[in-house]
């Protein structure tokens, strides 16, 4: 066992991931926390906590305490950190880590210094920072270090931030506050308002995740979906297809379009020619959604491919920064 242990953090909203150097992936949870309502007392953490959405009795409430990749419930960031650290620190907790986690590129001071003590007083030794583009560039296996542009676009449950890299640092970047979790409320929404059905969040999450498409299907698809009526607050199950739920999701995506194009207005024109040459690498979890990468391609005019394994590049660069850090010194805050 060793004692110095050294992890690499992405803070997600959606997700926590955790990587230990030397050794890889070591913890995967939902960012998700049960609380008591009235002592404030943690009552379940991550996946635990993720089974109680929408299910709780009264006095416990279920939060998320990162709101669009910052932190937004200091006290139960810190719970959350603190548990998740212990439970991959075991016995050697008694040693705290030394921590890199990544922040996205445009957060203020505040709320860098905010992820830094939060870390801290989890019980981290030393605590680093690194801009989450970066991170996923290196984990989606882009030569960052390289004189040339290559933009990254991370689409997560709460932000998609579109950045582009050269020479080892974020030149430009944008960002908006959509992502998975917008689309699973926007999907929420319709069926609400054209079925006259109440779902829950999980429910909507997946809809999406299996019909759901950022542009429409040449073969429609549909799914059984069940919740209450909203008139009559009966248990009511109906067909949605994907097509509705294109039409849903359609604005959000739209959004995050217009992010990647904000990032490219910004670019000095010879990046911009390089990125057309090498095309523009999508991470995150909600890259994940069908046609992602065809939409890019057709809003944009430039080619789009989803990376390998796209919601853990930021883990995987993190990690390969934290394992090299005097590689990465000069971006490592
Ligand atoms: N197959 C899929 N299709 C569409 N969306 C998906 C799929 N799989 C996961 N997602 C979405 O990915 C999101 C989580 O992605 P990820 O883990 O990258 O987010 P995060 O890093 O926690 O958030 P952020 O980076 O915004 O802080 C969720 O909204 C989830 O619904
Ligand atoms: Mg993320």
């Amino acid at each position: 066992m060793k004692l110095f242990k050294k992890l690499g953090v992405d803070l997600g909203t959606a997700n926590s991931v955790i990587w230990e150097a030397g050794e890889g992936i070591v913890l995967d949870e939902p960012s998700v926390v049960a609380v008591g309502l009235e002592d404030k007392k943690v009552v379940a953490v991550g996946n635990e906590a993720k089974l109680m959405v929408g299910k709780t009795p009264e006095y416990i409430e279920v939060v998320k305490p990162l709101r669009e990749g910052v932190v937004a419930d200091y006290d139960v960031t810190e719970a959350m950190l603190k548990f998740f650290l212990r439970k991959v620190m075991g016995a050697a907790w008694l040693v705290g880590p030394e921590v890199l986690v990544c922040v996205p590129a445009g957060v203020t001071q505040v709320e860098q210094r905010a992820v830094l003590d939060a870390v801290l007083s989890a019980g981290a030794r030393k605590a680093h920072l690194i801009d989450e583009p970066l991170a996923a560039a290196i984990g989606a296996k882009i030569p960052v270090a390289e004189a040339f542009g290559n933009m990254i676009v991370d689409i997560g449950g709460g932000s998609c931030e579109a950045a582009v890299i050269a020479l080892g640092g974020v030149v430009t970047h944008s960002s908006v506050r959509v992502g998975g979790d917008k689309l699973n409320e926007a999907i929420g929404a319709y069926v609400r308002k054209h079925h006259n059905l109440d779902i829950g969040e999980q429910t909507a999450e997946t809809i999406k995740i299996k019909i759901g498409s950022a542009i429409k299907l040449k073969r429609p698809e549909t799914m059984e979906v069940s919740g209450r009526d909203t008139v009559f607050g009966l248990p009511k199950t109906l067909n949605v297809s994907s097509e509705e739920v294109w039409e849903a999701i359609n604005e959000p995506m739209m959004q995050m379009i217009g992010s990647i194009r904000e990032a490219l207005e910004l670019t000095p024109p010879e990046l911009v020619a390089d990125i057309v040459d090498r095309g523009i690498v999508l991470s995150g979890g909600s890259s994940q959604l069908r046609n992602f990468d065809q939409l890019v391609t057709r809003e944009i005019g430039v080619s789009a491919h989803v990376a390998i394994e796209p919601q853990y590049c930021v883990i995987r660069g993190t990690g390969a920064a934290i394992e090299n850090l005097e590689l990465y010194w000069r971006t490592i805050k």
